[in-house]
């Protein structure tokens, strides 16, 4: 009885946002240990998307942060096996979903905390069809979690799209042109889309060196964190973004023999405490540092690396329950992300946003040269993975 339309759920992290925290999200935990728990959670659907969607491609960046938030909200919501499933990638009891999203709030109002040469933005927004009934649980849930509502009539698409980007650009200035964050194609065949757009832009701490750069490599000498870990089998380094921003990013290389593959395992199955704990009774090291000048953009559907941890039901018409967001039958279509890291001689800008209407520009700056490796931008007071990709094969 009900039109296909009533029947599709999108989950779409692309990346903006700002004005959503209320007062009382900025508390502070009481137990940092959940904090860094937290981050961990994070950190491992990280890795396990990393490992999946190794095989397919050469380039990846995954926005792993937000990605968790999104999927744990719509988690949270199903039951039965749907919940099983989707408990073992997200590590979090039903009992304590709102305990973890308070954290995930308590993070984003760290990181966005205003900083010179440093900014992080992000909104999130849920868009549903005027037709979709949705349970007076699930929009207090929302809007408890400082996500803005907002009903649109998804029959008409082109409208409706516009309307989305406006509605996201106006509460906030992104680097995003407007018209490219959602395409019309976007609210096809779906009756919700829970949405996040999220920029991040900093400075180094200490810019790289254009005396010794060149068009493709970036070359720096100084004293940086850098060590060699056995357990891993690769080095990391650590590159800072201005002092007082909190953000880094580290560079992680595998060991001559060893497969990117290989380190991608390990850093899925050990913590990233373990990491850093490592690098900084290390110390610091007077090095000079190589890095590939790049831009890469990943637009990815990660439906299948869902599928492959396990995560079935919610992606089928038939299986699928998430009565807890509407009596309507609600399946998920697509979880989906668009990405783009770009980093240069003074910093790093990471944006997601629609692929439809941009030409791709992975491998943009290309080094021939460089050995493949892992980036993470880790926000350190939590240990959360706010990007993270491979470059190289
Ligand atoms: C913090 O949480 C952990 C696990 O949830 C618990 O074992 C520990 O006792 C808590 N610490 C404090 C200070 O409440
Ligand atoms: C969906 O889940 C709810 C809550 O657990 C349950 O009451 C309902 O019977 C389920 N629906 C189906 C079709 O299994
Ligand atoms: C990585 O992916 C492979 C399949 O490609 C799978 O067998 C393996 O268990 C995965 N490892 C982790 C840590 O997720």
């Amino acid at each position: 009885m009900c039109s296909l339309h009533f029947n599709l759920l999108k989950l779409l992290v692309l990346f903006r946002l700002t004005d959503i925290f209320s007062p009382g999200f900025c508390e502070i935990p009481k137990n940092i240990s959940d904090l860094i728990s937290f981050g961990e959670k994070v950190r491992s659907l990280s890795f396990h998307l990393l490992n999946y969607t190794n095989q397919q491609k050469e380039y990846v960046v995954l926005a792993p942060y937000t990605l968790w938030n999104l999927v744990s909200l719509v988690a949270f919501t199903t039951s039965q096996d749907s919940w099983k499933q989707l408990h073992k990638t997200m590590g979090v009891s039903k009992l304590k979903g709102n305990y973890f999203n308070s954290f995930y709030n308590y993070v984003n109002n760290l990181m966005t905390t205003i900083h010179s040469r440093a900014s992080f933005k992000i909104k999130r927004v849920v868009f549903y069809d005027s037709r979709l009934q949705l349970t007076s649980n699930f929009k207090d849930s929302i809007m408890d979690s400082g996500i803005s509502l907002k009903m649109l009539n998804f029959d008409d698409n082109v409208l409706a799209s516009d309307s989305a980007n406006n509605y996201i650009q106006l509460s906030d200035s992104f680097l995003i042109p407007r018209r490219i964050i959602f395409d019309s194609s976007d609210f096809k065949e779906t009756s919700m889309i829970m949405s996040a757009v999220i920029e991040f832009e900093a400075d180094w701490a200490i810019p790289f060196d254009y005396s010794l750069s060149d068009r493709y490599v970036l070359r720096q000498s100084g004293r940086f964190f850098y060590t060699d870990i056995e357990w891993l089998r690769a080095s990391v380094l650590e590159l800072s973004y201005v002092s007082d921003s909190d953000f880094s990013m580290l560079v992680i290389r595998p060991h001559h023999g060893v497969t990117l593959k290989d380190v991608i395992t390990n850093l899925a199955l050990n913590d990233l405490d373990e990491i850093f704990q490592e690098l900084y009774s290390d110390g610091l090291k007077e090095i000079l540092i190589e890095l590939p000048k790049f831009s890469l953009t990943s637009s990815l559907t990660l439906n299948d690396p869902f599928k492959s941890m396990g995560v079935m039901d919610v992606f089928s018409p038939d299986a699928a329950n998430f009565s807890g967001i509407s009596s309507d039958n609600l399946y998920i279509l697509n979880i989906e992300q668009r990405v783009t890291v770009t980093v240069s001689e003074i910093g790093t800008t990471a944006i997601a946003y629609t692929p439809a209407n941009v030409a791709k520009s992975t491998g943009r700056n290309k080094i021939r040269s460089s050995s493949p490796f892992i980036f993470l931008i880790v926000h350190g007071p939590s240990l959360t993975i706010v990007f993270c990709g491979k470059y190289g094969p």
